[in-house]
């Protein structure tokens, strides 16, 4: 079966390091950016640039191998191209997923944040041009995160909840910059996700989002920060959302309750 023919129900964007769970899926097919118009592609190290379209637990998905960024130069429209065409392709919720600095000291490097709300600072919006002002009070679905926060206590995995602020980077952030980032309440840094959330919630598409906290954002240790420790710490890590996603997934009631 060719992938046009298919209807994921679910999509997830899969961030630095974390493409690895596309190979847990069940009868994959994939398609590059490249052969999609209108797709931009990227060239950050770990970052494929692919739909792979698998089952997890027989749940059709669709899985994002990588993303494009605004510190790469592009607009906030092709930031959320995937998402949009993932919603054109019938899915209805979408797991987001990214490497991101911990600004919280409770929450160690290693460990995983489901995000709860987000800070978007990137100062632009994939909304932009358009007449509608989108409520944005429930942006990560209240329902996902309940299910999401029961399937991790049966696994005995640590998972957090909490702020995640976007920025657009490229550079990480100054120590001065994190403790401004602590006040406004972000407990986790990143440069991605806020704005294909936005999109998702825009389209009507029901959001999670986790947080591989890679590093202790700047300031908060001694040392500085790579793009390869968040690597390396992201794939350690995304064995521990596979085995999750696996198992809350199928879980999951396919409609909408009432
Ligand atoms: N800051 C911003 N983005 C990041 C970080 C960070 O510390 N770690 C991984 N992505």
């Amino acid at each position: 079966m060719s992938w046009q023919s298919l209807r994921p129900q679910w999509g997830i964007v899969l961030g630095s390091g974390l493409g690895g769970f596309a190979g847990r899926m069940e009868s994959t097919e994939s398609v590059s950016y490249a052969e999609i118009a209108g797709l931009p592609q990227t060239a950050v190290a770990g970052h494929a640039g692919r739909f792979v379209f698998g089952n997890v637990g027989g749940v059709p998905v669709v899985a994002a191998q990588g993303r494009v960024h605004l510190y790469e130069g592009f607009t906030a429209r092709e930031v959320s191209a995937h998402v949009r065409w993932m919603r054109e392709r019938g899915v209805e919720r979408l797991v987001l997923t990214n490497a991101a600095g911990t600004c919280n000291p409770r929450f160690e490097p290693g460990s995983w944040m489901m995000l709860g709300d987000h800070l978007n600072l990137t100062h632009t919006s994939p909304l932009l041009g358009g007449p509608n002002f989108h409520d944005m009070s429930e942006v990560y679905s209240k329902r996902l995160r309940a299910h999401f926060s029961a399937a991790v206590s049966e696994l005995g995995v640590a998972l957090h909840e909490g702020v995640y602020a976007g920025l657009p980077g490229p550079q990480y952030e100054t120590p001065a910059e994190v403790r401004m980032l602590q006040r406004l309440g972000a407990d986790a840094v990143g440069m991605s996700t806020v704005i294909e959330a936005i999109q998702a919630r825009a389209l009507g598409m029901e959001v999670a989002g986790f947080s591989c906290l890679t590093n202790w954002a700047a300031g908060l240790h001694p040392g500085t920060l790579g793009h390869e420790e968040v690597l390396e710490t992201g794939k350690r890590a995304a064995e521990q959302l596979a085995v999750v996603l696996s198992r809350a997934i199928p879980g999951f009631p396919a409609c909408m309750p009432g």
